[in-house]
């Protein structure tokens, strides 16, 4: 499902170029809920971000046996990237974000009401997202990665801000995507989302380990 082969990005500011991965590979075949975890300014969201074909990198990315680079519209289909904080539109309502999800889902098969019960959101549908708490509102979100129906999600920091109720449906929710058959992986540093994770890998200064 994805292979990374010696991954390496530089950033350059006007401070000179900072190597933010510096040859990171990994490869993983199956539908798991793996974690990357690593102090901050390890390289986490920036791994995530090239397997999500948003940033140039050297090296090779295979999604679904597809270059990252080479095949960027593709991955709209394949891959969804879920940074930290806002992807909704906070006028839209709880219903017409999902709804607007199963509009570009490319084959997916979530019954969008149950998905939503599951989650305790069905009697929020008519609420605007900018009148949810941040659990919620962060529920709505990986909802609507669900319904996009992609095989690879990446999730920066899932569980920021969530007390730990939340932070375990959050957990468990992206257990069970992982065996709908997506591979999930999620960049955290909270310990909650370890306890369902399959794999956790370590970054350090640009680099990967497996850790568990
Ligand atoms: N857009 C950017 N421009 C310059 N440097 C960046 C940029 N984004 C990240 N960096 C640097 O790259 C390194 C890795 O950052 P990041 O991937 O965000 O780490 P993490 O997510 O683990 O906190 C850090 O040194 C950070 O300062
Ligand atoms: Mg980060």
């Amino acid at each position: 499902m994805l292979e990374v082969i010696n991954v390496k990005v530089k950033y350059k500011s006007r401070r000179g170029v900072i190597e933010a991965l510096r040859g990171v590979s990994l490869r993983l075949n199956n539908p798991l809920l793996v974690a990357v975890i690593g102090p901050s300014g390890s390289g986490k969201t920036t791994l995530l971000k090239a397997i999500a074909g948003r940033i140039p990198y050297e090296g090779s990315i295979k999604v679904m046996g597809l270059e990252v680079k080479d095949n960027k519209r593709k991955m709209d289909e394949l891959v969804f990237y879920l940074p930290v904080g806002e992807v909704l539109i906070n006028d839209l309502t709880v219903n017409e974000s999902v709804e607007l999800a199963s509009m570009s889902n490319h084959g997916g098969s979530v019954s969008v009401g149950s998905l939503l019960e599951w989650l305790g959101l069905s009697n929020l549908g008519n609420r605007r997202i900018i009148e949810l708490s941040t659990g919620e509102k962060r529920r709505v979100e990986l909802t609507v990665a669900l319904i996009k129906g992609r095989r690879v999600i990446l999730i920066d920091e899932p569980t920021v801000g969530l007390d730990e109720d939340n932070a375990r449906r959050v957990g468990e929710l992206l257990k069970a995507a992982s065996r709908q058959g997506r591979l999930v992986i999620v960049a955290t540093h909270d310990p909650i989302l370890l306890e369902y994770s399959d794999l956790v890998y370590g970054m350090r200064d640009g680099l990967l380990h497996l850790y568990l």
